[in-house]
Protein backbone atom coordinates (compact mmCIF):
# COMPACT_ATOMS: atom_id res chain seq x y z
CA UNK A 1 0.00 0.00 0.00
CA UNK A 2 1.11 3.27 -1.03
CA UNK A 3 1.75 5.53 2.09
CA UNK A 4 0.42 9.20 1.65
CA UNK A 5 2.24 10.33 4.80
CA UNK A 6 5.39 8.90 6.36
CA UNK A 7 6.23 10.01 9.91
CA UNK A 8 9.41 9.14 11.31
CA UNK A 9 10.97 9.78 15.12
CA UNK A 10 9.32 12.64 15.22
CA UNK A 11 9.96 15.19 18.61
CA UNK A 12 8.44 18.51 19.38
CA UNK A 13 9.22 20.12 22.60
CA UNK A 14 7.56 23.81 23.67
CA UNK A 15 11.04 24.97 26.10
CA UNK A 16 10.95 21.82 28.71
CA UNK A 17 7.69 20.37 27.76
CA UNK A 18 8.15 17.29 25.21
CA UNK A 19 4.89 17.33 23.43
CA UNK A 20 5.62 14.89 21.06
CA UNK A 21 8.63 12.36 22.16
CA UNK A 22 8.83 9.72 19.03
CA UNK A 23 6.12 9.38 16.96
CA UNK A 24 6.39 7.20 13.82
CA UNK A 25 3.11 6.02 11.60
CA UNK A 26 2.47 5.75 7.89
CA UNK A 27 -1.06 7.34 6.62
CA UNK A 28 -1.88 4.57 3.22
CA UNK A 29 -3.74 5.68 0.35
CA UNK A 30 -7.33 5.16 1.47
CA UNK A 31 -6.78 5.00 4.87
CA UNK A 32 -8.90 7.36 7.23
CA UNK A 33 -6.87 7.11 10.67
CA UNK A 34 -8.06 8.74 13.71
CA UNK A 35 -5.80 10.25 16.80
CA UNK A 36 -7.11 10.03 19.98
CA UNK A 37 -5.28 11.35 23.02
CA UNK A 38 -6.61 13.70 25.94
CA UNK A 39 -6.77 17.10 25.92
CA UNK A 40 -3.38 18.87 25.38
CA UNK A 41 -1.58 15.49 24.37
CA UNK A 42 -0.46 17.04 20.98
CA UNK A 43 -2.68 16.04 18.79
CA UNK A 44 -3.26 19.41 16.99
CA UNK A 45 0.85 20.23 17.28
CA UNK A 46 1.06 16.66 15.28
CA UNK A 47 -1.18 17.80 12.36
CA UNK A 48 0.45 21.23 12.44
CA UNK A 49 4.09 19.32 12.36
CA UNK A 50 2.75 17.49 9.46
CA UNK A 51 1.67 20.79 7.34
CA UNK A 52 4.45 22.92 8.56
CA UNK A 53 2.67 25.22 10.06
CA UNK A 54 5.24 23.81 12.98
CA UNK A 55 8.94 22.88 12.68
CA UNK A 56 9.30 19.82 14.84
CA UNK A 57 12.74 19.30 16.80
CA UNK A 58 13.48 15.55 15.32
CA UNK A 59 12.26 13.10 12.84
CA UNK A 60 11.09 13.32 9.05
CA UNK A 61 8.01 13.74 7.43
CA UNK A 62 7.11 12.54 4.22
CA UNK A 63 3.83 13.83 2.43
CA UNK A 64 2.81 12.33 -0.66
CA UNK A 65 6.58 11.81 -1.34
CA UNK A 66 7.68 14.84 -0.36
CA UNK A 67 10.55 15.44 2.59
CA UNK A 68 8.34 18.04 4.16
CA UNK A 69 11.68 19.87 5.84
CA UNK A 70 13.53 20.12 3.18
CA UNK A 71 10.86 22.00 0.82
CA UNK A 72 10.81 25.89 0.06
CA UNK A 73 7.74 27.89 0.68
CA UNK A 74 6.88 27.35 -3.27
CA UNK A 75 6.94 23.63 -3.20
CA UNK A 76 5.57 24.06 0.61
CA UNK A 77 2.43 25.64 -1.73
CA UNK A 78 2.16 22.81 -3.91
CA UNK A 79 1.78 19.83 -1.64
CA UNK A 80 -0.32 21.92 0.89
CA UNK A 81 -2.53 21.79 -2.17
CA UNK A 82 -3.06 18.24 -1.96
CA UNK A 83 -3.33 18.31 1.81
CA UNK A 84 -6.04 19.67 3.09
CA UNK A 85 -6.18 20.90 6.65
CA UNK A 86 -9.29 22.00 8.54
CA UNK A 87 -8.21 23.70 11.67
CA UNK A 88 -9.41 23.44 15.17
CA UNK A 89 -12.24 26.29 15.23
CA UNK A 90 -12.68 26.50 11.37
CA UNK A 91 -10.40 29.75 11.44
CA UNK A 92 -11.99 31.82 8.68
CA UNK A 93 -11.56 35.41 8.38
CA UNK A 94 -13.77 37.57 10.01
CA UNK A 95 -13.96 40.37 7.66
CA UNK A 96 -13.81 38.59 4.64
CA UNK A 97 -17.15 36.92 3.15
CA UNK A 98 -17.48 33.44 2.36
CA UNK A 99 -16.87 33.76 -1.09
CA UNK A 100 -13.46 36.22 -0.36
CA UNK A 101 -12.39 33.43 2.21
CA UNK A 102 -12.53 30.66 -0.41
CA UNK A 103 -11.19 32.89 -3.30
CA UNK A 104 -8.15 33.52 -0.58
CA UNK A 105 -7.61 30.55 -0.22
CA UNK A 106 -6.28 30.65 -4.04
CA UNK A 107 -4.68 33.60 -4.35
CA UNK A 108 -2.94 32.59 -1.01
CA UNK A 109 -0.89 29.89 -3.06
CA UNK A 110 -0.12 31.99 -5.89
CA UNK A 111 -2.51 30.40 -8.45
CA UNK A 112 -3.37 31.88 -11.81
CA UNK A 113 -7.05 31.76 -12.24
CA UNK A 114 -9.76 34.33 -13.92
CA UNK A 115 -12.37 35.78 -12.20
CA UNK A 116 -15.08 33.47 -13.73
CA UNK A 117 -12.89 30.41 -13.29
CA UNK A 118 -12.37 31.66 -9.58
CA UNK A 119 -16.21 31.94 -9.02
CA UNK A 120 -17.25 28.50 -10.49
CA UNK A 121 -14.24 26.53 -8.22
CA UNK A 122 -16.07 28.04 -5.28
CA UNK A 123 -19.46 27.73 -6.00
CA UNK A 124 -18.60 23.78 -6.81
CA UNK A 125 -16.41 23.67 -3.52
CA UNK A 126 -19.85 25.44 -1.26
CA UNK A 127 -22.30 23.21 -3.32
CA UNK A 128 -20.46 19.79 -1.98
CA UNK A 129 -20.87 20.74 1.79
CA UNK A 130 -24.08 22.07 1.15
CA UNK A 131 -24.00 25.69 1.32
CA UNK A 132 -23.79 27.48 -1.74
CA UNK A 133 -26.71 29.38 -0.22
CA UNK A 134 -24.43 31.38 1.99
CA UNK A 135 -21.72 32.71 -0.25
CA UNK A 136 -22.10 36.15 0.41
CA UNK A 137 -22.26 35.88 4.06
CA UNK A 138 -19.99 37.27 6.44
CA UNK A 139 -18.59 34.61 9.36
CA UNK A 140 -19.90 36.26 11.52
CA UNK A 141 -23.71 35.15 10.15
CA UNK A 142 -22.87 31.63 10.29
CA UNK A 143 -23.55 29.16 13.07
CA UNK A 144 -20.66 27.22 14.19
CA UNK A 145 -22.04 24.19 11.87
CA UNK A 146 -21.79 26.11 9.10
CA UNK A 147 -18.48 27.57 9.72
CA UNK A 148 -17.18 24.23 9.75
CA UNK A 149 -18.95 23.36 6.66
CA UNK A 150 -17.31 26.43 5.08
CA UNK A 151 -13.47 25.37 6.19
CA UNK A 152 -14.61 22.05 4.45
CA UNK A 153 -15.57 23.73 1.51
CA UNK A 154 -12.54 25.86 1.89
CA UNK A 155 -10.04 22.53 2.01
CA UNK A 156 -12.10 21.24 -0.96
CA UNK A 157 -11.28 24.14 -3.52
CA UNK A 158 -7.68 22.15 -4.54
CA UNK A 159 -9.52 18.81 -4.54
CA UNK A 160 -6.76 17.47 -2.01
CA UNK A 161 -5.89 13.91 -2.13
CA UNK A 162 -5.43 13.75 1.93
CA UNK A 163 -7.80 15.59 4.31
CA UNK A 164 -6.52 16.61 8.43
CA UNK A 165 -9.53 17.24 10.62
CA UNK A 166 -8.86 18.81 13.73
CA UNK A 167 -11.61 18.47 16.05
CA UNK A 168 -14.38 18.69 13.09
CA UNK A 169 -17.57 17.89 15.29
CA UNK A 170 -16.29 19.69 18.57
CA UNK A 171 -18.46 22.36 20.13
CA UNK A 172 -21.71 21.02 17.73
CA UNK A 173 -24.55 19.72 18.90
CA UNK A 174 -24.99 16.21 18.45
CA UNK A 175 -27.31 16.26 15.29
CA UNK A 176 -24.76 19.07 13.82
CA UNK A 177 -22.47 16.58 14.53
CA UNK A 178 -23.79 14.22 12.74
CA UNK A 179 -24.10 15.61 9.55
CA UNK A 180 -20.25 16.94 10.19
CA UNK A 181 -19.51 13.81 10.11
CA UNK A 182 -21.54 12.67 7.08
CA UNK A 183 -19.80 15.51 5.41
CA UNK A 184 -16.81 13.91 5.95
CA UNK A 185 -18.08 10.32 4.91
CA UNK A 186 -18.72 12.32 2.09
CA UNK A 187 -15.76 14.11 0.85
CA UNK A 188 -13.71 10.87 1.70
CA UNK A 189 -16.05 8.66 -1.31
CA UNK A 190 -16.64 11.81 -3.42
CA UNK A 191 -12.87 12.79 -3.56
CA UNK A 192 -11.14 9.64 -2.48
CA UNK A 193 -10.06 11.28 0.20
CA UNK A 194 -7.39 9.48 2.66
CA UNK A 195 -7.85 11.18 6.21
CA UNK A 196 -6.33 11.92 9.18
CA UNK A 197 -9.51 12.84 11.86
CA UNK A 198 -8.60 14.36 15.40
CA UNK A 199 -11.03 14.10 17.25
CA UNK A 200 -12.87 13.41 21.19
CA UNK A 201 -16.26 12.54 19.02
CA UNK A 202 -16.38 8.71 19.26
CA UNK A 203 -19.23 9.08 16.88
CA UNK A 204 -17.58 10.39 14.57
CA UNK A 205 -14.69 8.32 14.89
CA UNK A 206 -16.50 5.54 14.25
CA UNK A 207 -18.44 6.88 11.42
CA UNK A 208 -15.34 8.20 9.30
CA UNK A 209 -12.11 6.42 10.43
CA UNK A 210 -11.23 2.49 9.79
CA UNK A 211 -8.11 2.78 12.04
CA UNK A 212 -7.92 4.37 15.24
CA UNK A 213 -4.79 5.40 17.05
CA UNK A 214 -4.22 6.57 20.81
CA UNK A 215 -1.78 9.18 22.41
CA UNK A 216 -0.24 9.06 25.75
CA UNK A 217 2.91 10.57 26.74
CA UNK A 218 4.18 11.91 23.67
CA UNK A 219 3.97 8.24 21.91
CA UNK A 220 0.94 6.06 20.38
CA UNK A 221 0.15 3.75 23.07
CA UNK A 222 -1.74 1.11 20.88
CA UNK A 223 -3.17 1.43 17.35
CA UNK A 224 -6.36 -0.87 15.86
CA UNK A 225 -9.81 -0.78 14.34
CA UNK A 226 -12.68 0.25 16.27
CA UNK A 227 -13.56 -3.70 17.19
CA UNK A 228 -10.15 -4.42 17.99
CA UNK A 229 -10.14 -1.40 20.84
CA UNK A 230 -13.34 -1.59 21.87
CA UNK A 231 -13.26 -4.82 23.37
CA UNK A 232 -9.71 -4.05 24.76
CA UNK A 233 -10.04 -4.16 29.01
CA UNK A 234 -7.01 -1.60 29.04
CA UNK A 235 -8.25 1.56 31.16
CA UNK A 236 -6.20 3.44 29.26
CA UNK A 237 -8.24 2.48 25.99
CA UNK A 238 -11.56 1.60 27.95
CA UNK A 239 -12.74 5.10 28.61
CA UNK A 240 -13.02 6.14 25.07
CA UNK A 241 -15.37 3.66 24.35
CA UNK A 242 -17.55 3.32 27.29
N1 LIG B 1 2.85 27.28 19.98
C1 LIG B 1 2.99 26.69 21.17
N2 LIG B 1 3.86 27.17 22.08
C2 LIG B 1 4.03 26.58 23.27
N3 LIG B 1 3.35 25.46 23.66
C3 LIG B 1 2.48 24.96 22.80
C4 LIG B 1 2.25 25.54 21.52
N4 LIG B 1 1.31 24.79 20.87
C5 LIG B 1 0.98 23.80 21.71
N5 LIG B 1 1.67 23.89 22.86
C6 LIG B 1 1.59 22.96 24.01
O1 LIG B 1 1.67 21.64 23.50
C7 LIG B 1 0.81 20.78 24.22
C8 LIG B 1 -0.10 20.04 23.27
O2 LIG B 1 -0.99 20.95 22.68
P1 LIG B 1 -2.04 20.50 21.58
O3 LIG B 1 -2.76 21.74 21.16
O4 LIG B 1 -1.37 19.72 20.52
O5 LIG B 1 -3.00 19.54 22.42
P2 LIG B 1 -4.22 18.67 21.87
O6 LIG B 1 -3.89 17.24 22.10
O7 LIG B 1 -4.56 19.10 20.50
O8 LIG B 1 -5.38 19.08 22.90
P3 LIG B 1 -6.96 19.34 22.65
O9 LIG B 1 -7.59 17.98 22.65
O10 LIG B 1 -7.37 20.15 23.83
O11 LIG B 1 -7.12 20.07 21.36
C9 LIG B 1 0.10 21.64 25.26
O12 LIG B 1 0.78 21.50 26.48
C10 LIG B 1 0.26 23.04 24.71
O13 LIG B 1 0.29 23.96 25.75
MG1 LIG C 1 -6.09 20.10 19.63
Amino acid sequence: MEPVIEVRHLVKAFHTNRVLNDISFNLDRGMNMAILGKSGVGKSVLAKCIVRLIDPDEGEIRVLGKDMLALDAIQLDEVRKRIGYIFQGGALYDSMTVQENLEFQVRRTREEMNKADLQDLVEEALANVGLLQAIHKMPAELSGGMKKRVAVARTLIFKPEIIVYDEPTTGLDPVTAGEISELILDVQKKYNTSSLIISHDMKCVKMTANHLKIITNGSFYTAGTWADLCESQDPEIWGYFH
